[in-house]
Formats: C-alpha cells, structure tokens, sequence
C-alpha cells in the first residue's frame, strides 16, 4: 500500500501535465477566383489546363477553399476558436467587382466555416482585398463594415462590440477560457489606402487599442491580436505595408505597454508567406512573438519582368494554455499543389511541427529569441525557415547571404532605419565613416522598393 502510495505521487509529480491546452485554428487569405473556370480573371499567366484545386498562377477556385475548410474539421474539429485573417477576394481589377460580389465571397466562406464548425466561433478580421473599391477601407461606418457586422454577429455575440465594428471593423471579445481577443482593422494603416493616409488615428483604434491594453492590465486578461496586414518590416524583401507614421504610432502603442507583460502573441496574413517576428521589453528581454501564416490562395505574383515564388496551400493549427494564454505549438499543415491536381484528391499533410523542426521547447518569445540566436550561427536552420516561407514548394528559390542578414535582422527591428542600420553592420566590414554613406544609399534603395511594392497589392 505504501508502494502504491509512493507511485501515485511520482506519477502526478510533473507540472506540464497539469498545463490546460487549448488548441485554435488560423487560416488566412484564401483570395477566391469565382472566375477561375472561365476568365480567369486572377491568373497572372495563361493556363492552359487549369487543376482542379488550383494553379500557381492563380487566385484558388472554389474547390480548394471548401476543401482547405474541410480539412481542417477532419484534423481537429475541437478547438477553442478560429482565427480567419482576411483577403478573401481575388486579385481582380475593381471593373469586375461589386460591393455585392465582395459580400457574396464574404458570406459563402462565412457559411462554409459556420456548416464545418458549427459551436466555435471564428475571430475575425477583414484583409484589403475584401473591401470594394479594393484597399479603401475608411475611418468611420460604411455599408461593407455594417454588411460584415451583420455576417459576424453570432461569432463576436456582443452588441456593443458589433456596433463599435459597424463605425471601424475592429472589436474586442473574450474567448470561452477567459482570453482577451483584439481584432484589429490595420487595412486602415496601408500605404494602398488613400482615404485614410492623412489622419492621425483612423476611425480611433489607436486611442481605443491604448485603452484596451490599460483595461486587460488592470482586470488581470491576457491579450491576443489578429488582424490582416502585419506591423513592421516584411523580409527578405524589406516591405514596410504600414504608412510610415501609423508603424510609427503602432509600435509607440505596444512600447508604451509592453513591460506589462500583457500581450501574448499576435497573429495575421497578407504576407502570403510564413514568418514570425519577436518584440522586445525596454530592457531588451522578450515581450511576445507575432506570427505570419501563409496563404490558402497558391497565387504567385507577376509584374513585368518581376515573378513572386510559388507557393503550395496551408492552414495552421496552434497550441496554446488556456491559463496564461502563452502559445505553445505550430502544426502547419499543407498539400503539394501539382500532386494535388495530378492525383484528383488532397492529402493534406504535417508540413512542420514547429518544435520539433527546431527543436525549441514552444514558441513563447524566449524560446523563439533562443532560436533567432541559434539562426545567427547555423544558417542552415534559415534555409529551413525559407523553405517553409514558400510552404514547402518544390525547388524554392535559394536565400542568400544578403537574404539571410535580412531575415535575421527582421525577426526583431520593426521600423525601415533600424532593419537597415541592423542589415548594414550585418554585412559590411567597412571603415565607420563610410557608414552614414552606405547608410544614406540604402536608405534611397529602401524607399524605390516601398513604393514598388506598393503595387505587388498583396
Ligand atoms: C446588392 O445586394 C443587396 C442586398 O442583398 C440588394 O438589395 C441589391 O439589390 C444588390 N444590388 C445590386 C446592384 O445587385
Ligand atoms: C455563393 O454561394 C451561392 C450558393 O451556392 C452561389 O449562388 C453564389 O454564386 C456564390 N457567390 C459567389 C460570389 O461565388
Ligand atoms: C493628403 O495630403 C496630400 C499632401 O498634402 C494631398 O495631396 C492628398 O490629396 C491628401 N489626401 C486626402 C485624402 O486628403
Ligand atoms: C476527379 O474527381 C472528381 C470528383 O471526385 C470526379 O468527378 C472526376 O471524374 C475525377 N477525374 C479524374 C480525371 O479522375
Ligand atoms: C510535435 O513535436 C513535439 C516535440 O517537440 C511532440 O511532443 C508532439 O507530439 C509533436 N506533435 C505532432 C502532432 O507531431
Ligand atoms: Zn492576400
Ligand atoms: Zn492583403
């Protein structure tokens, strides 16, 4: 008896095994083609013999959409929430839209995420494809943010939280076990938005977002973000999506409450390819990491001379404690396109499992710095990383030393100075006075991408 005894405590011993988890899944841009089987209005070259879930070159046919949502009830059908961070149109010229086409496009996804996950809500948030005329969202209500709010309301189930969407598209909930849910509207801050590129603060969701953060401190919550268009610098490709100013305020906003240990993580889209990022308290030790998910839509990129990679289909699954709300784990799960097509059936497969790929303990800010540090030293885990950039296509285009210094500075300078003063020390060995030379000229370069890649129109 005393044996037994003794055998019991060993057991119940260990403390993860108490940990509550939660699982969530996010899904993002999957950018529908209603004209893939006809016009193909979205295809940046000709198809000849489309596939039946899709084509590199194109926005995703309806098949791949209900088939990506499908999927992920088979895998985990018990999760706590979704998150679905927009840009559900298709890269089509505004002559061929319509607020209704939008809404339409809009209210079919919303259905099909309704009929497979019939008691969890889905968080979220509108990207600037899902807008008509596209990328003009404005600062107070509009016919889209009522129609949305209309669409949404069994998911945020709270009447102030709808009418605040109605005036902004942006809200606050909190979830079954107790987090704190921000959805954001950050297509407000986008350098493709000319209705807002001179106010301060668009349709008040800085000051609100300001005030958010106050209240989740002083009620003890804990805070998620989602929203479509990420904060801070995209890279390799060093793409700042946010006005200057509004990256600016953005990033003063968290400054001003990141010592408060209150967000846990972020989350959003547009980026079409996978990434993470880390912020970093005042005194330089971790606050909270952000997440990029890829795309459903497989669409590649082409203006001119200048073509995007390919990039196959996923959705991601997230791992997370209920208690603190710390993120614990990425399933990124995934089909290979051409096989796809080639076979007449989806076997959507574990493309990575984030610990395990590298071996890190979660994917709290801490154990993501660690990695960062790793990454400086073995650059072969960055070649991993950009393989999965791309969701693990076939023959992916190669990541140079450029490249690679890039990545590494991006994870953790969110402002175009910064990642450029980072990037500089990172490759020069140069005298120190020719620094503010080299500094001024990449500087120049920084700004000729921005305002080319304001047309890429992610
Ligand atoms: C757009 O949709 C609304 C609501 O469904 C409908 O009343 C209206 O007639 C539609 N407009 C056009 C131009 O089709
Ligand atoms: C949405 O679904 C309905 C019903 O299946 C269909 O008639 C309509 O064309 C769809 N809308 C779009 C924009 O594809
Ligand atoms: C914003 O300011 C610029 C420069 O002053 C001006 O050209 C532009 O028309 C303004 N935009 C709006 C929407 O007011
Ligand atoms: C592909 O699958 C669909 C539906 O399962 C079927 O209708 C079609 O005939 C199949 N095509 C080929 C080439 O096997
Ligand atoms: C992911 O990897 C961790 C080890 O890091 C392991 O404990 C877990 O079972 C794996 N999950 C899946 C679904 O492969
Ligand atoms: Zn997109
Ligand atoms: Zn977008």
């Amino acid at each position: 008896m005393r044996f037994f005894y003794l055998i019991l405590v060993l057991y119940t011993g260990p403390v993860e095994s108490l940990q509550d988890i939660g699982w969530f899944w996010h899904a993002s841009d999957f950018h529908y083609d209603f004209s893939y089987w006809s016009d193909q209005l979205s295809c940046n070259n000709e198809v000849t013999s489309p596939g039946i879930y899709g084509d590199y070159w194109c926005d995703s046919p309806w098949l791949l959409i209900k088939d990506s949502i499908e999927s992920m009830k088979e895998i985990r059908p018990d999760v706590d929430f979704l998150l679905w961070t927009g840009d559900n149109v298709a890269h089509i010229s505004d002559d061929y839209l319509s607020v209704n086409i939008s809404m339409g496009i809009l209210q079919n996804i919303t259905d099909e995420l309704q009929r497979n996950f019939p008691d969890v809500p889905t968080y979220a948030t509108l990207g600037n494809h899902d807008y008509f005329p596209n990328n003009q969202f404005p600062a107070e209500n509009s016919e889209i943010y009522d129609r949305v709010a209309d669409m949404w309301t069994n998911w945020i189930n709270d009447a102030t939280e709808i009418t605040r969407f109605r005036n902004g598209a942006y809200y606050s909930v909190k979830s079954k076990h107790g987090l704190r849910i921000l959805g954001l509207n950050t297509n407000i801050y986008y350098t493709s938005d000319k209705v807002t590129a001179n106010m301060t603060d668009p349709a008040g969701q800085f000051e609100w977002l300001d005030q958010q953060l106050t209240a989740a401190k002083n009620n003890n919550e804990k805070v998620l973000i989602t929203a479509h268009i990420p904060p801070g610098m995209h890279t390799p490709d060093t793409i700042l999506w946010y006005y200057p100013h509004f990256n600016d305020k953005f990033i003063e906003i968290i400054n001003k409450h990141v010592d408060n240990d209150v967000i846990t993580a972020m989350y959003y889209g547009h980026d079409h390819s996978d990434g993470f990022k880390i912020f970093y308290k005042k005194d330089g030790t971790t606050a909270f990491p952000i997440f990029v998910a890829p795309s459903v839509t497989p669409w590649r990129f082409k203006a001119g001379t200048q073509t995007g990679p390919p990039h196959n289909p996923g959705v991601r699954l997230i791992s997370y404690d209920r208690a603190t709300g710390q993120p614990i784990n990425i399933l990124m799960y995934y089909i290979n396109l051409p096989d796809s097509n080639a076979n007449n059936r989806t076997d959507w497969k574990l493309e990575y499992n984030f610990t395990q790929a590298y071996s890190v303990d979660d994917v709290t800010a801490p154990s993501l710095h660690k990695l960062r540090l790793r990454m400086e030293e073995d650059k072969s885990l960055i070649d991993m990383y950009y393989k999965f950039k791309d969701v693990s296509v076939s023959n992916p285009p190669s990541c140079n030393d450029d490249c690679k210094t890039s990545i590494l500075c991006g994870f953790w300078n969110h402002k175009p100075d910064d990642l450029n003063t980072c990037t500089e020390k990172g490759k020069t060995t140069d005298d120190p006075t020719d620094y503010a030379v080299h500094l001024h000229a990449n500087l120049a370069i920084v700004v000729c991408l921005l305002l080319f890649v304001q047309h890429l129109l992610l």
